[in-house]
């Protein structure tokens, strides 16, 4: 279980509070999906959880071990908004194994694997890949760090209509092996999964705990 108590996050470049009194728990092998409109700090959340950010107040945990920003950067997996904007490889095989030099081909084909890029030529030029086959290989970036909490931001912005669905599909599959915190200004679109929904606000965050497929379809 992930938690978050009281998180306060007020950058001195920042007028006010990004994150104020901000609570949250994440449970293992389920998605869950924080909502909220654009600069509500979606994005400043995933870089607090993921040790990227720092915060002022409060503490997160992993079960009962209060973590530092190095050991949620260990715990975490971060999938950036955009993240074929990112890619460094002149090839998928070089895009995986850039900080895993050793990887074999039989573990980049099966890596590949579970994000269901099969047969796809190792050789491509990522920026080659469709839109849709660049998400799934920077999940498939993610998941070689072995992270137990996956975030992804904004995991369906500028995919085309048909495309979005085969990502929300594969998240749904990746949920029995790891816990997943989506942020989105698009929560409809994960009406068919199970989750929390939390939706986020002035900092805060309110739980729809109940019925919440029914709230995330609120906009
Ligand atoms: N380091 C920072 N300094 C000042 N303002 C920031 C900083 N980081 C984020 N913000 C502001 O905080 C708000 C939330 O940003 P962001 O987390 O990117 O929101 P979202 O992802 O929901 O669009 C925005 O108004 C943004 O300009
Ligand atoms: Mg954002």
């Amino acid at each position: 279980m992930l938690s978050l108590k009281n998180i306060y996050y007020h950058p001195s470049t920042a007028e006010k509070p990004i994150l104020n009194n901000l609570c949250l728990n994440s449970k293992v092998g389920t998605i869950t999906i924080i909502r909220g409109p654009s600069g509500s700090g979606k994005t400043t959340l995933v870089e607090v959880i993921s040790g990227l950010s720092g915060y002022q107040k409060g503490e997160i945990k992993w079960f009962d071990k209060t973590l530092n920003a190095r050991q949620l950067r260990l715990l975490c997996g971060l999938v950036f908004q955009f993240p074929e904007r990112y890619f460094l490889g002149l090839s998928v095989a070089q895009e995986l194994r850039l900080g895993h030099k050793k990887l074999t081909t039989e573990e980049q084909i099966s890596t590949l694997n579970k994000v269901g890029l099969n047969n796809l030529d190792l050789k491509k030029r990522p920026e080659s890949l469709s839109g849709g086959q660049q998400r799934r290989l920077a999940i498939a970036v993610q998941l070689l760090r072995n992270p137990k909490i996956l975030l992804l931001d904004e995991p369906t912005a500028g995919l085309d209509w048909s495309v979005k669905n085969g990502v929300i599909e594969l998240l749904s599959k990746l949920k029995e092996k790891q816990t997943i915190l989506i942020v989105t200004h698009e929560p409809e679109l994960f009406k068919n999964l199970i989750t929390d929904c939390y939706e986020l606000s002035e900092g805060h965050l309110t739980p729809n705990t109940n019925n919440s497929t029914k709230q995330c379809q609120i906009h």
